[in-house]
């Protein structure tokens, strides 16, 4: 089989990450969570280096990192994401993945509209940012009994504003993208919405 990608694009804690792991597991695509990226150019800037610099020199095994799944590191992300040079520094990884053999799925904010126009399947997951909170809130809860849920949802809104107003790549819906809603469906739903999409597109 050929290139065929599947662009998922969507706000913080929508599901989008869940969807995309379940449909490279159906379908044997390779995945990559593209706000890993923007996380890890974000860590080295808080870290006090240029993060145009961190941008162009990131390497793939920096991703691994579970240090890059904090709130600050997320938010520091969506900083870093606003400059119009550290998009463009990571946009060759991200289109070479998509064209990889045997398909590919990327989850992130401008995978329909920038770095994968010409997606076979679009998908924009979304829901209300106290839905996403109140998710996002019971994951973090289990490792740091200290958190809130009035910090989660004010994380979450903070890059919501600053996601979906920048002037580079804003977080929209990409044209002819399947829009899930997952304020009131179960994620098991969302799965199967989403995997029936790419099973009539294959
Ligand atoms: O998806 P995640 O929450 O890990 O993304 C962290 C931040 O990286 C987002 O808030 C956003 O600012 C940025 N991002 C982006 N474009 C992508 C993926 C993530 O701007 N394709």
């Amino acid at each position: 089989t050929g290139p065929f990608t599947v662009a998922l694009d969507g706000p913080a804690a929508s599901g989008k990450g869940t969807i995309g792991r379940a449909l490279a597991a159906t379908f044997g695509f390779e995945y990559l969570d593209t706000g890993l990226l923007y996380r890890a150019v974000g860590a080295r800037m808080n870290e006090g280096m240029d993060p145009v610099e961190a941008a162009e020199t990131l390497e793939a095994g920096v991703l691994d990192d579970p240090a890059l799944r904090t709130s600050e590191a997320g938010q520091a992300a969506s900083k870093a994401a606003a400059l119009p040079a550290v998009r463009d520094a990571l946009r060759d990884f991200q289109t070479a993945f998509s064209r990889r053999l045997g398909g590919a799925v990327l989850d992130g904010r401008d995978i329909g509209t920038v770095i994968c126009p010409q997606a076979e399947v679009k998908i924009f997951v979304t829901a209300s940012a106290e839905a996403r909170a109140t998710r996002r809130y019971r994951e973090l809860a289990a490792r740091d009994p200290e958190i809130s849920y009035e910090t989660v949802l004010a994380d979450i809104e903070a890059r919501d504003e600053r996601d979906m107003n920048r002037s580079d790549a804003p977080l929209r819906q990409a044209e002819g993208a399947l829009r899930l809603d997952t304020t009131e469906m179960s994620i098991d739903d969302a799965v199967a919405a989403a995997t029936r999409a790419v099973a009539e597109r294959l």
